[in-house]
């Protein structure tokens, strides 16, 4: 006679493996496109290469390039490709970019190719999802909160713009990218671990940061001599950097570490080493490669738009007047910050033209539809954000310099400059008061020119091919 136990165990086989075929079946499924509803139309481009290639030929920063507009033109808004290696949905329409940016982790998540993980490490902020992300993201918020903008960024902003202006020469041809980058990257450094610009260790850094930068937009090819190689060793010199300064600091009491993002995450305690390092690492690239390339592009707008930047410098003027009248000392308050109005639209105005963030890497969870098109599980999508912006659909004559444009525009959904959703750029007041500052200082202390004529490309990562060499004069009331 069988027992209980020998009648049971053939029905627990045959449910476990209905179990398992409903698991694989789902696993398809999610695989396989939705075969009633059909991909957007495009091309595969070539075997393993796809059409990678063609998309980041550099081309210039204020157009979306030839590969995107003949795509546009002859498939519409919404194309599949093969990019980064993988098959992909390519989105220039704004509701979908939205809709794929607001469904973060539900239909959508965050995908940035395997070769950033490998240089910006395992813990970097676009590499991670989930709750360790959120986690991450919360400390970077909390760094750059609006109460520490005000009470304190605000003033080592404007110290580090003078710092960087008094220091040109006039009449002398010098690259303005260069002095933007200058004055970002202390910035943060000094945020992030108090490094003090004419310290010698910040030289260092700075130095060591600018070759693994290269790094970051060069092929991922980790042999002796490549620009990868290198930028893996400038990474871990600038880890070791940050590493010498905690151990330094666990050697003297708490009370007496720096206030610095660095002192806070060690202090509280929740990341580890390794976790602090690409932080740090992390938050230098992001808070400081976009902002300096958007100060650049808006000195370049601004060289050849004088009406626009007549309209600045009355502002600022008044902003100046204003100060000398409260006659308590003559820093910029963050009342004053609030009245920059104009400077506000020229900030839009570069961001929209110039597109410092062209596009964002991001995969599909799940099967979606949008407008009768299937993207499928597992493909990547890329929400393109340059085209809209230079979309004449959307704005009138996009290709022309109008910060006046921004008064008539309340809230565009679709000006996506930082992103949107749950992965929100979370500097994005930071940056634009690092530039406001700047550019306050700057008209009101030069007239500018270029010294020969030069252009914002796209490499994939804008930069300007002769490093935007300008000359300036001074127009300092004594
Ligand atoms: C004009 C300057 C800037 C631009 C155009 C910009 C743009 C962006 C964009 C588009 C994203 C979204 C990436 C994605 O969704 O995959 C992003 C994320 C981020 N940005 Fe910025 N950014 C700028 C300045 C800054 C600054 C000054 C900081 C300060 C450290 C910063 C820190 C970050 C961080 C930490 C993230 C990751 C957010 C997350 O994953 O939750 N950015 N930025």
């Amino acid at each position: 006679m069988a027992t209980v136990e020998q009648t049971q165990a053939p029905i627990f086989m045959i449910f476990s493996a209905v179990l398992a075929l409903i698991f694989v079946l789902v696993k398809i499924g999610r695989s396989i496109p939705n075969r009633r509803m059909k991909l957007p139309p495009g091309t595969m481009g070539w075997p393993f290469l796809g059409e990678t290639v063609s998309y980041l030929k550099p081309h210039l920063a204020t157009s979306p390039g030839t590969f995107m507009e003949e795509h546009i033109s002859r498939y519409g808004k919404v194309f599949k490709s093969h990019l980064f290696g993988h098959p992909t949905i390519v989105s220039v329409d704004p509701e979908l970019n939205k809709f794929i940016l607001q469904n973060e982790d539900r239909l959508f998540q965050c995908s940035y190719p395997s070769s950033i993980g490998g240089i910006l490490g395992k813990w970097s902020m676009l590499v991670l999802v989930g709750d360790m992300h959120k986690d991450m993201r919360a400390i970077a918020l909390n760094f750059m909160s609006n109460s520490k903008l005000k009470n304190s960024l605000l003033q080592d902003i404007e110290t580090h713009a003078l710092l960087t202006l008094n220091s040109w020469k006039e009449n002398q041809a010098f690259s303005a990218q260069a002095e933007a980058k200058k004055y970002t990257f202390n910035l943060m450094a000094k945020q992030i671990m108090s490094c003090n610009p004419e310290d010698l260790e910040t030289e260092y850094l700075m130095k060591e940061y600018f070759s693994f930068m290269k790094g970051v937009v060069s092929a991922p090819v980790n042999f002796p001599g490549t620009t990868y190689r290198k930028a893996l060793k400038s990474r871990a010199a600038i880890l070791q950097a940050v590493k010498n300064t905690m151990d330094e600091r666990r050697k003297q009491p708490v009370m007496s570490w720096n206030p610095d993002l660095l002192s806070t995450v060690m202090e509280e305690g929740s990341l580890n080493t390794e976790q602090i390092l690409d932080l740090v690492l992390n938050l230098l690239f992001a808070g400081h490669e976009t902002s300096s390339i958007a100060l650049a592009l808006a000195i370049y707008f601004l060289a050849q738009s004088p009406e626009s930047e007549k309209q600045l410098r009355w502002e600022h003027l008044d902003i100046r007047r204003t100060i000398e009248q409260r006659g308590t000392d003559s820093n910029l308050n963050w009342d004053d910050y609030k009245r920059m109005e104009f400077t506000q639209h020229v900030i839009n105005e570069t961001l929209r033209l110039g597109n410092v963030v062209r596009f964002v890497h991001r995969k599909a969870l799940l099967n979606v539809q949008f407008k009768g098109y299937n993207i499928p599980a597992g493909w990547k999508v890329l929400p393109i954000f340059d085209a809209v912006h230079l979309d004449p659909d959307v704005y009138d004559n996009p290709l022309v310099f109008n910060p006046w444009r921004w008064q008539k525009i309340e809230g565009s959904t679709y000006f996506t400059p930082f992103g949107g959703g749950p992965r929100l750029c979370t500097g994005l007041e930071l940056a634009k008061l690092e530039i406001a500052v700047f550019l306050h200082h700057l008209v009101l202390s030069y007239r500018w020119e270029l010294a020969e004529p030069d252009l914002p490309l796209v490499f994939p990562f804008v930069e300007f091919e002769k490093g935007l060499p300008v000359r300036v004069q001074s127009i300092r009331q004594n």
